[in-house]
């Protein structure tokens, strides 16, 4: 009898942790596992042995925008993490897009902060010591903007924030000092509302399996310090609501946009929650790929009894959706976003100077226009 009230009061303190879970998100695992290390850009870290550019001198009279210019100015790129997909996808590009503007390859040094913001505020100070002409930092903390902000200001560097928004009072100070920062990346809330419209536009009898006149979701949310995971999570449930759904959120769990790290809170929640389970939201698509290994190994089908959504576009994401193994992604363009941060340093080096926001849009993906995409990405 006894045994029966103590599993009983467990299972209820179980429950509402999970359901706390939905509004409170706790963090399980730190730092996200690599998965591979695919690099054709120079992954000089910026240590001690890093080769130091040399200072250039002679610029006292901006010349006008040219090639020949370029060749000879040196970039500081700063990615949070490289073994991050969807981040190599936007250096490679980058570095690529550079080179095409007239850069020399051997000027632009891109170092990998290892999901760590002391590593990569040690190398952003190696860079302004080695007198870079303008720096590119997706930063791995963005509360860190600020304190990165002063110092590259300080050093007179032009700076090009990508990926990672810093915050609006950061970007305030931009403005009000009239300093050479600028952010550049796609706005979150649009990617997060896609998510919501692709499971809202199947229409509740199709999601409904449970048949409880609610969407019963769960969410597999990126890094919860990345205004990116903290809206698309906000605004794909807000866009269910806003077109009259209920919805019930089963948990939400934090898998820092890492796909080893997705599986599992799948896994588990598909355990607890079994049939319940209707859509599974996932912030990127590197957890997405994650789920679905989750969902393949308990039986389940996308398409059929589940619904799958993640962001980004990634090759792998996009066949799913073209065999239906996923129900649908959001395109993160990466090809606009680099070419609007080197655009934009090469402004700040020519002296035309930029805003202090330049932002893209985000791309439904459905089986419609899935191939489309994937013969632009690959
Ligand atoms: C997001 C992207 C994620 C991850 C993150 C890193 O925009 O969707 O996959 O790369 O940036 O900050």
């Amino acid at each position: 009898m006894k045994k029966k009230v103590v599993g009983i009061i467990l299972s209820l303190t179980m429950v509402a942790t999970m359901v706390a879970g939905c509004g409170n998100k706790t963090e399980e695992t730190s730092a996200p596992d690599t998965t591979e290390e695919p690099t054709e850009a120079e992954d000089t870290t910026g240590g001690e042995d890093a080769e130091a550019p040399e200072a250039t001198e002679a610029e006292g009279e901006e010349a006008p925008a040219g090639n020949a210019d370029l060749a000879d100015k040196k970039v500081g790129v700063c990615i949070y993490q490289f073994s991050d997909n969807f981040m190599t996808l936007f250096r490679t590009e980058l570095q690529n897009y550079l080179v095409s503007l007239g850069f020399s390859a051997d000027n632009i040094t891109i170092s990998d902060g290892a999901n760590d913001q002391a590593t990569q505020t040690g190398q952003i100070d190696n860079f302004i010591t080695q007198g870079v002409d303008v720096l590119i930092i997706n930063p791995v903390n963005s509360s860190s903007a600020e304190t990165i902000t002063d110092k590259v200001v300080a050093a007179d560097i032009p700076l090009v924030y990508i990926n990672r928004e810093p915050d609006e009072d950061e970007q305030k100070r931009w403005a009000d000092g009239g300093w050479n920062v600028t952010y550049v990346g796609c706005d979150a809330r649009q990617s997060g509302t896609f998510q919501g419209e692709l499971i809202g536009d199947l229409g509740l009898d199709t999601i409904d399996k449970n048949g409880n006149g609610k969407i019963d979701y769960i969410m597999v949310e990126g890094d919860p310090e990345n205004i990116d995971a903290q809206y698309r999570t906000e605004f794909s449930v807000k866009a269910l609501e806003d077109a009259g759904f209920e919805v019930n959120c089963l948990t939400d769990q934090v898998g820092n946009w890492a796909q080893d790290q997705a599986q599992q809170i799948v896994a588990n929640a598909l355990g607890q929650y079994g049939n319940d389970v209707e859509v599974v939201f996932c912030n990127n698509d590197a957890m997405a790929l994650g789920a679905l290994q989750a969902i393949d190994a308990a039986g389940r089908k996308v398409g059929e009894d589940i619904y799958l959504v993640g962001v980004d576009a990634l090759s792998e994401a996009l066949e799913n959706v073209l065999n239906g193994t996923m129900t649908g992604t959001v395109f993160n363009d990466h090809f606009s976003q680099s070419h609007s941060a080197a655009d934009a340093a090469v402004n700040y080096l020519t002296g035309a100077g930029n805003e202090h926001y330049i932002g893209c849009d985000y791309v439904k993906v459905t089986k419609d226009n899935a191939q489309e995409i994937l013969d632009m990405v690959q």
